[in-house]
């Protein structure tokens, strides 16, 4: 599995304090299966200082090397779309995942405002390829399956996170029927409450709507990320599913 969603990296946001936690975490996520990971500290200043964020990368980079732990680690970042995000994309260059034209963009959790389309069709107009941080956190959209296709109808793509397959099911795959689900990622922090379930999650998804879809959601379509592609469309329809499928994920 490739994981574009972690927040891995040391001191420099909610994520571990010490190296030491970073490389537990990271040693979890490679036992449950992922070989890559894009490390994505939220970028909010002033709530999150972004300047060590390149060094902590570097630090942790090392260590996994100096280890042997079988994992390649990339930077990204999780850029919260307050009002002056236009501004921040001019001053500060590396937001973008693995400097490619891929932005993972935190919303608001409460809801967004008239000025956030603005921001949005801004992004689009720069070419950039959105991919929106774990829908399901945001209530006004998650349930807003109008508002949810004519975002990704404009050219968004979504992300819904590992805890929200394992925590609730039917209404992660309803989303994902209904092709409003591009990615699942872990948005792993820590070994506690925001762990791994990368695993748990896959295993689900396979069981409930098989492994092709499931390798898109935690594979090929964060592969794709890594190399600045496309993503396919996952599902949307329910001819897509055969019939032995439909009746085994009656939910
Ligand atoms: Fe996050």
């Amino acid at each position: 599995m490739i994981d574009i969603h972690a927040h891995v990296l040391p001191g420099v946001d909610d994520g571990p304090d010490t190296l030491e936690e970073s490389i537990t975490l990271v040693r979890s996520a490679v036992e449950q299966g992922v070989t890559k990971i894009i490390a994505t500290p939220h970028h909010r200043p002033p709530r999150y200082d972004p300047k060590n964020v390149e060094e902590a990368y570097r630090l942790l980079k090392n260590r996994i090397k100096e280890l042997n732990i079988p994992l390649e680690l990339y930077l990204g970042r999780e850029v919260y779309s307050d009002l002056n995000l236009i501004d921040m994309l001019q001053d500060i260059k590396p937001l973008n995942m693995v400097d490619s034209d891929y932005i993972l963009l935190e919303l608001p959790s409460l809801k967004i405002y008239p000025t956030h389309y603005t921001i949005f069709d801004e992004l689009l107009q720069r070419n950039y390829r959105v991919v929106l941080a774990h829908i399901e956190k945001y209530p006004y959209l998650i349930d807003d399956y109008e508002t949810l296709s004519y975002l990704i109808k404009l050219g968004f793509h979504t992300q819904i996170n590992a805890k929200f397959v394992v925590t609730q099911t039917k209404k992660a795959i309803r989303a994902i029927k209904a092709g409003h689900v591009h990615i699942v990622a872990s948005d792993a922090h820590d070994m506690n409450k925001r762990r791994y379930q990368l695993k748990e999650a896959y295993r689900i998804i396979a069981r409930k709507l098989g492994t092709k879809i499931a390798d898109q959601l935690f594979l090929e379509n964060p592969n794709r990320v890594l190399n600045n592609q496309p993503l396919q469309v996952v599902l949307g329809e329910r001819e897509k599913l055969s019939l032995i499928q439909r009746i085994l994920c009656q939910i």
